[in-house]
């Protein structure tokens, strides 16, 4: 697995401990859902690299790639604070995006919890690209300053319904209780599948009431990752079996994931 140099351009705040990362490049374009493991190559206060989804890729020789990042932890905290024009050492596209829909199955929900809303960018953009209509995106945070990074959507074409758990923005409550909302005044198709990326407790709760109603519903966990292609068994979680899993009682995400259809796991 190639282990690629790049520039870091800028880093733009977007409050409440949020950042948007741009490094400078030839980007690999992956798809939306799949991630990267990055690293600074001097003054890294880790062991391993970390992962994150990829936010948007420009291709081309003056192209970039973003990452929407919550500085929480000592490597993110680094890559924030590092100058422009900082080495940072990615490897990537890695793992499965989300999958191609079936032909006949209405267009997805996605439900985005603060920096969960990364890879709905690039799905925005390819279905943007693909001619297919805008994306519904529901998207929730504790309050209004973590609503962050929607303004990276300016040119492509999403109907967002916003919800914050102290009422601060959009409806006054979580993003699953504001989805149950909009099916019960029929504003959403109660068949369409939900595409959900958040806090963990979020998408066990989406997925289990999508569940309950046969419903899709594709997550992109945010697992601990060490390697981030399958060597060191750091990210497994421990599987249902269901469809493709068939017979597996773990999977590691950085390979079989990050995107798992919510009925192959163990909730
Ligand atoms: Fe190492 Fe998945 S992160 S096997």
């Amino acid at each position: 697995m190639e282990v690629r140099t790049f520039r870091l351009d800028r880093v733009e705040s977007k409050g409440a401990e949020n950042y948007v990362l741009y490094l400078k490049g030839e980007f690999e374009v992956p798809r939306p859902g799949q991630f990267c493991m990055l690293s600074l190559s001097r003054d890294w206060p880790v062991l391993l690299p970390r992962p994150f989804s990829y936010f948007d890729v420009e291709p081309g020789a003056c192209g970039f790639a973003s990452l929407l990042v919550k500085s929480r932890v000592e490597g993110t905290h680094a890559l924030v604070a590092a100058k422009p024009g900082s080495e940072v050492l990615l490897t990537g596209p890695l793992g499965l995006p989300f999958p191609n829909a079936p032909k006949d199955e209405p267009d997805p929900i996605c439900i985005a919890g603060g920096v969960g809303l990364a890879p709905f960018l690039l799905l925005t953009k390819e279905r943007q690209a693909a001619g297919k209509a805008a994306l519904q995106v529901l998207f929730g945070a504790a309050s209004k300053s973590g609503l962050v990074a929607m303004d990276s959507f300016a040119d492509a074409a999403q109907h967002w319904q916003l919800a914050t758990d102290d009422g601060s923005e959009g409806f006054h409550g979580n993003a699953l209780e504001l989805y149950r909302s909009l099916l019960e005044q029929s504003k959403l198709d109660c068949r369409a599948p939900v595409y959900c990326c958040g806090p963990e407790r979020m998408m066990k709760a989406v997925a289990e009431d999508c569940m309950s109603r046969s419903v899709r519903c594709l997550v992109s966990l945010e697992t601990y990752m060490a390697c981030g292609y399958g060597v060191c068994n750091g990210c497994s979680v421990e599987v249902t079996g269901f469809g493709r899993l068939r017979g597996k009682k773990y999977a590691k995400t950085c390979t079989l994931g990050p995107v798992f259809d919510a009925r192959e796991l163990v909730w």
